[in-house]
């Protein structure tokens, strides 16, 4: 029986995640598709009732179930747990539903896909406190990197998310920006830039090192202007396209048990957004 995998949000219009996941099927000849599905907050209960019961081997969860689809799932994956939060679900042999979070380790992946292993051990500036935050900072410890520092216009929400980590320190926004000379990696993380390349930034980088690695995780416009200032400075950028490819590969992998190929999808989904990969 042919398989099918699916990704549920809202909303969902604008995911990518049909376009890759239907490619990696075809290019593994799995007779198998991947559809998403537009699913309000109120209806989350139902669908994930009738994703078990018409067979879906697998799925994605995006904005704003990755919470509240916890106590829906029999079992939740380490991760998930400390970040409270879910954006892939995997069905078992037994039909039980397992969360995993898999976007913090697909940030690394795609960190160290473009500059290495370990390309990073000094360091780390994380920009942004929220989910996306969490998630990457989970991500770069469990790699080993850091010290982690994080900055967030919300103090307050940096100082949360630090003391849900190790060890990590908090600094404000004009802080860090004075600052940001000493980082190593810096990861920015907040929807500042997103969608129009004159966007603005969360804070100034003008004054970024030259060889530091700069990674911001929005991936429309593929160069933010922070990325630009960065890059211009003499940083080593790189965009959100590999975070969103690898995040995908973790999950398809889960699902299939094969590995998808990342490189050629990143280059496909960088054309597809219309420019050249940073
Ligand atoms: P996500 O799950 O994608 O990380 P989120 O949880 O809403 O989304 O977090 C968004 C992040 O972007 C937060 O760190 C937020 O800062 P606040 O905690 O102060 O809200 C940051 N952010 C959003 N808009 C911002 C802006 N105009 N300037 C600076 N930071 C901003």
């Amino acid at each position: 029986m042919k398989k099918w995998y699916a990704v549920i949000g809202d909303p969902i219009h604008q995911s990518m995640s049909p376009f890759m996941h239907d490619q990696w099927l075809e290019e593994q000849k799995l007779d198998a598709t991947y559809i998403p599905h537009h699913i309000r907050p109120e209806h989350l209960g139902e669908a994930v009732e009738s994703l078990k019961r018409l067979g879906c081997s697998g799925w994605n969860v995006t904005v704003p179930h990755k919470t509240a689809i916890i106590p829906l799932l029999d079992e939740i994956d380490e991760t998930a747990k400390k970040m409270n939060a879910v954006n892939t679900v995997e069905v078992l042999p037994d039909g039980k539903l397992k969360g995993y979070n898999t976007d913090g380790s697909g940030f690394v992946y795609a960190l160290e896909e473009k500059f290495g292993p370990a390309c990073s051990k000094g360091n780390v500036l994380v920009i942004g406190a929220g989910g996306a935050a969490k998630g990457i900072c989970f991500g770069l410890l469990n790699k080993g990197y850091g010290p982690i520092t994080i900055t967030n216009r919300t103090l307050e929400t940096a100082e949360e998310l630090a003391a849900q980590l190790p060890q990590a320190d908090v600094l404000s926004l004009k802080e860090a920006e004075q600052e940001i000379g000493k980082f190593d990696l810096i990861v920015q993380t907040t929807s500042v830039g997103m969608n129009f390349a004159d966007a603005g930034m969360p804070l100034n980088p003008a004054s970024i090192q030259a060889g530091t690695i700069v990674a911001d995780i929005i991936y429309n416009p593929l160069e933010t202007a922070f990325l630009r200032v960065a890059r211009e400075n003499g940083a080593k950028t790189i965009n959100g396209v590999g975070m969103f490819v690898h995040q995908g590969a973790i999950a398809f992998e889960k699902w299939t048990n094969l590995p998808p190929n990342t490189e050629k999808m990143i280059e496909k989904i960088t054309e597809k957004l219309g420019g050249i990969s940073c």
